[in-house]
């Protein structure tokens, strides 16, 4: 498939949105109003539309080997066989369709084909996001398709609107860096104010209010800075560990509280470090956030920072690095910043001696010509 076209005619229409890494708030940002810094990684899935009559299908090439039949059921898109792994991309469709319904769009049919970079080839997930980005490309796709303005904030806000109707229990950190591009300061908003908001409201009125709490900024990163990323290879469930984390937190609440506050000014002032291009402190307040992740596991036992993940540290620190576990942490993967120059040949041959693939990958800003 070429990458580099997005077609907007009335009969086709193609968006590709890139995967994610967390850099820092990991777990505190789950709470609204808690910052976290997350990028855009240049992986990408791409959705593509092409207008079809009488019924739909969708195709995800990673997933199944054949395109699945839909139909519309009170307007509404429903697979002719039921199918789990596609539950993101029926949410996507679903919601973005009452969107446009509501905003007096006439539906049509279509096929959906979904291409992803964002697994391994042998099929075993990275944890760059697959299920944000699919959900953000779909919503893209489809505004794209009934040529409507995809502006930034409607796809994050359609897309957590799905991640919402399936319950999820994450912060959608994952959503805005998917939807926004390059670096991206993000805070969660109150989830259930906007999920009360859905049961007692048109959806473009959620769509229109202000979200209580919710902040997406784009960070200029320093120039001077380079970003090297670990994987483990052991992949690693975000809702799993999550959960095991909220579990918890209720007989904790004191040190649980303690951790919020914590990373909150970490990441604070790691933001502000960002904004004055200042590498040594972005690289302190990294060191700080895997210390806080750490105490987080003494707190309530989930292991964040596998051995795995910690050789990846060490190697990279020896070598004047600042890394932690990236996301939920538990497998999947980890990075390092350095200051720039930094020869980084020999982190990547002690990486490789310890297992650890690292991830040539570079930050992805956006260009509206591509996503
Ligand atoms: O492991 P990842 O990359 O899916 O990141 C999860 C980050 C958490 O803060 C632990 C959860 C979330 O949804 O923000
Ligand atoms: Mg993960």
């Amino acid at each position: 498939m070429n990458m580099t076209q997005s077609t907007t005619s009335s009969h086709t229409a193609e968006a590709a949105a890139p995967g994610k890494l967390y850099i820092a708030g990991e777990y505190a940002v789950v709470e609204p109003g808690h910052p976290s810094i997350v990028i855009a990684v240049d992986r990408f899935l791409t959705a593509r539309l092409e207008q079809s009559e009488a019924y739909g299908s969708i195709h995800s090439l990673q997933y199944s080997d054949k395109p699945l039949r839909w139909e519309r059921r009170d307007k509404q898109v429903t697979l002719t066989e039921e199918n789990e792994a596609l539950e993101y991309v029926l949410a996507a469709i679903r919601v973005t369709e009452q969107w446009l319904l509501e905003t007096g769009t006439d539906l049509s049919y279509y096929h959906l084909t979904i291409d992803s970079q964002l697994d391994s080839e042998s099929g075993k997930k990275y944890g760059l996001g697959s299920s944000g980005a699919v959900t953000v490309a779909v919503v893209r796709a489809l505004l794209r398709y009934y040529q409507q303005e995809d502006h930034d904030l409607l796809v994050y806000k359609l897309a957590a609107l799905a991640h919402l109707s399936l319950g999820s229990n994450g912060s959608f950190g994952d959503l805005a860096a998917s939807a926004y591009t390059g670096w991206v300061a993000y805070s969660s908003f109150d989830r259930t104010m906007v999920r009360r908001w859905m049961d007692e409201c048109p959806l473009h009125q959620v769509v229109e209010m202000d979200w209580p709490s919710l902040s997406i900024e784009q960070l200029t990163p320093p120039g001077s800075l380079q970003l090297l990323i670990g994987w483990t290879g052991s992949p690693a469930s975000t809702t799993d560990l999550v959960g095991q984390v909220k579990a918890k937190q209720t007989e904790m609440v004191a040190s649980y509280e303690s951790f919020l506050e914590e990373s909150k000014a970490c990441v604070t002032r790691m933001t502000a470090a960002f904004r004055a291009g200042d590498v040594p402190t972005v690289q302190k307040e990294i060191r700080h956030n895997r210390l806080l992740l750490n105490q987080l596991k003494d707190i309530t036992g989930v292991v964040i920072e596998t051995p795995s993940l910690t050789q990846l540290c060490d190697i990279a620190e020896a070598h004047g690095g600042a890394a932690k576990s990236s996301g939920a942490g538990g497998g999947d993967c980890g990075f390092a910043l350095f200051e720039d120059k930094t020869d980084l040949s020999p982190v990547l041959q002690q990486w490789a001696a310890a297992h650890i693939t690292a991830l040539l990958l570079n930050v992805h800003e956006k260009n509206n010509a591509f996503i």
